[in-house]
């Protein structure tokens, strides 16, 4: 019984031709990005922008799942509706991250490990009484040197497969974010084979751990060259690269595949998800390979909105164009040409 509502929640999210918006910052990272762009950060000013996001029209005809904050979820738009009424009022499956962040890996000096299993049940309970239906815990793998060593990426796989195992006896979809980070100057063809790496040890963990590979989603990384490499490979190679790495590594039995973001800017992240699921490429994956992307999706009307209420509109009209191009991008019908000039208004405004 348990299995079956897992996997049609799963299925809900990664295959209905939707992808997922990531809405799960911290209040630390999301008070970075405010602050980038002047906005205070205060509480309220989060409840603000998470209110935009939620309540953007058409949203949901590209987004089927959104992953709330604990903060988030606890709270409501402006005329006291709960957001996650607000969601699912429009057919967006809530979620929740768990993980309570990366915290240094000991006797591991520039290493991570991220933390939250301590009362982990206990918490799964009460964000499924709040109405989440699936979660997300993240694991964070820097390259650097001779980064990452076995013992960070054991301990990471290891986390995340007991939280996905505390999920499922929750009843709740675990989405599995193994993230090889962009950070650094290495190759495509490292960041590769360290991502191969990492879903090895991942589905080594989550088998030892029983848990149920058709009620999972996995959101990894593409595979792609550091930030500051000097040389930025086409997006066929990324592409073609990215499917190679995951055909290696991830069994096909997972739900499906949601992408994060990691940095990259908008527009690629569109046109490298599109590319894997063109003609060309589509038949080489047995997954749905969907989108559940934080800044690619939500930077743009970030950039928009500024904290002013009179760009509320324009911002909402740039998060939903940013779905929008996503949501082409599962069926390999995303365009250049589908950007369109981003109405971003004069700072002073
Ligand atoms: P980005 O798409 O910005 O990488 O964020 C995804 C996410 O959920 C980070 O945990």
């Amino acid at each position: 019984m348990i299995a079956e509502g897992l996997i049609a929640c799963a299925t809900r999210l990664v295959a209905s031709g939707k992808g997922l918006l990531a809405m799960d910052e911290s209040n630390p990272t999301c008070n970075r990005r405010f602050a980038a762009l002047g906005i205070s950060q205060t509480i309220e000013m989060r409840r603000a922008w998470r209110e935009l996001l939620v309540t953007a029209p058409g949203l949901g005809e590209s987004i089927s799942g959104a992953i709330l904050y604990d903060e988030t979820i606890r709270q409501s738009d402006r005329h006291g509706r709960r957001f996650i009424d607000c969601l699912t009022s429009v057919g967006i499956v809530p979620g929740i991250k768990v993980d309570l962040g990366a915290r240094p890996l000991a006797l591991h000096p520039g290493e991570f490990v991220t933390e939250g299993l301590d009362g982990l049940r206990e918490r799964l309970a009460d964000y499924a009484g709040m109405g989440a239906q699936f979660a997300k815990w993240r694991a964070v793998i820097g390259l650097d040197g001779d980064h990452p060593g076995i013992a960070c990426i054991r301990s990471n796989m290891q986390a995340l497969a007991r939280y996905a195992a505390l999920c499922q006896e929750a009843g709740m979809v675990p989405i599995v974010e193994p993230e090889v980070l962009m950070a650094g100057t290495h190759s495509l063809e490292r960041c590769q084979s360290v991502t191969g790496d990492v879903l090895t040890a991942l589905f080594e963990e989550l088998h030892v751990q029983g848990v149920l590979l058709e009620g999972v989603i996995l959101k990894p990384n593409m595979v792609l060259p550091g930030l500051d490499s000097l040389t930025q490979d086409p997006v066929r190679t990324v592409a073609a690269a990215t499917i190679e790495c995951l055909s290696r590594s991830v069994p096909p039995a997972v739900a499906g595949i949601a992408f994060l973001s990691g940095g990259q800017s908008a527009e690629r992240a569109s046109a490298r998800l599109n590319a894997m699921n063109d003609r060309t490429l589509i038949d080489r994956h047995p997954w749905p390979l969907v989108f559940s992307f934080a800044r690619a999706i939500q930077q743009p009307a970030l950039d928009c909105w500024r904290g002013k209420d009179a760009n509320v509109m324009a911002a909402q009209e740039a998060l939903v164009h940013r779905a929008r191009c996503n949501h082409a991008a599962l069926r390999g019908a995303y365009d250049a040409a589908m950007e369109l000039a981003p109405a971003i208004p004069d700072a002073s405004s």
